[in-house]
């Protein structure tokens, strides 16, 4: 795809492809792109090219938020259990990270409205949140919830950083739309990051953020932006052709049918061979598994056991601000086919028992 896409791109010697870009991002890459996203199962209501940004991936999305919207000494909420890299981009920029309550529909909200309360808990400039298909749990945010946390974002007064990179990677039925669509205020309190590392291919280092139109244009006239001319100004030409041509829509298709397998090989192999020894919902979408054991089991203390039977998982602690669900572990099914991840499971199986 890509090998055409460069060809298309490259083949009149026009100059533009290796020029300095736009500072919001490349033009035609905003168009196909908001086309290509209001025409989404996932967007209800359509996008336009001025609620758009194109970035250099989620991370660096992350990065340039926390720079542009807070100080030093400021605090962010986060869920807890979250994207166990987070800790350290806010690290870079001496935030206190807090960690909010979450349930089986992510974060929630009644915890959060008693600690927007709490005289003690120090105010949050920002809210991080995946609210699909979450890194790690899977959970999905309600669109109520997503309505109610708009609405707290305005009274309170603090900036919503939705990190929504799997938002078009279901496998059954689509989920709400980003929440960045809910914020109907003028001058905006939600940014919704999406990146194609997860849909094209993260070497790609290219993404997009969704905001109101004042939000986006702080993005459009920061330095970074202005002085680069726009943040991924070449790869952005190549995606734009990879749309045009049709090839996202084809290779999403792909993914959600092959991921979706390997939901289904994971779920069944989890049942067969860990039984009730853990509980785990199935994702619908996203790349993980989140397995909770039901006895003891620290799952830190687990993870050597696990390497000397030759499997790997990321530990619950990793994705605690706290160092909670020594009980947890998070598994990824996209990169291994089904007769793998089965293989994988039965090991970790084997040594949950070795070490009872
Ligand atoms: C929740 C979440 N955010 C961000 C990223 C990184 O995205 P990008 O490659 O666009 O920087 C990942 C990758 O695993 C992720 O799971």
């Amino acid at each position: 795809m890509l090998r055409r896409a460069t060809d298309i791109v490259l083949a009149d010697g026009a100059p533009i492809p290796l020029q300095y870009g736009a500072t919001q991002g490349y033009g035609p890459l905003l168009h196909s792109l908001a086309e290509f996203l209001s025409a989404q199962d996932s967007y209800t209501s359509p996008v336009s090219p001025q609620e758009l940004f194109l970035t250099a991936g989620a991370s660096q999305a992350i990065d340039h938020t926390t720079t542009l919207f807070t100080q030093t000494g400021d605090t962010v909420f986060v869920e807890e259990p979250t994207y166990y890299l987070i800790q350290s981009i806010f690290e870079d920029h001496g935030l206190k990270v807090v960690g909010v309550p979450t349930d089986n529909d992510g974060l929630r909200m009644d915890a959060l409205e008693a600690m927007l309360a709490d005289r003690s808990v120090q105010a949050p400039k920002m809210l991080y949140i995946i609210p699909t298909y979450q890194n790690p749990s899977g959970s999905v945010l309600p669109a109520d919830r997503r309505s109610k946390l708009v609405e707290l974002a305005q009274q309170h007064g603090f900036l919503v950083l939705a990190d929504e990179v799997y938002n078009l990677l279901y496998y059954g039925k689509p989920p709400p739309p980003p929440i960045a669509s809910f914020d109907t205020s003028e001058d905006g309190c939600i940014i919704s990051l999406s990146s194609f590392s997860k849909i094209l291919g993260p070497g790609l280092r290219t993404g997009w953020l969704q905001a109101r139109p004042p939000l986006i244009q702080r993005f459009a006239t920061a330095g970074l932006t202005i002085s680069g001319g726009g943040l991924n100004h070449f790869t952005s030409t190549l995606v734009h052709a990879v749309l045009e041509q049709g090839m996202l829509e084809d290779n999403i298709a792909i993914l959600r049918s092959t991921y979706g397998e390997r939901v289904s090989a994971m779920s069944a192999a989890v049942r067969k061979h860990l039984g009730d020894a853990v509980d785990f919902t199935a994702p619908g979408g996203g790349y993980f598994f989140w397995l909770t054991f039901n006895d003891s089991t620290n799952t830190d203390a687990l993870l050597r056991i696990a390497q000397e039977h030759g499997v790997n998982y990321r530990p619950g602690t990793a994705f605690s601000a706290q160092g909670a669900f020594t009980n947890a572990i998070r598994l990824a099914f996209a990169l291994y086919e089904p007769d793998m991840l089965a293989e994988g499971i039965r090991r970790i199986a084997e040594a949950h028992k070795t070490s009872q």
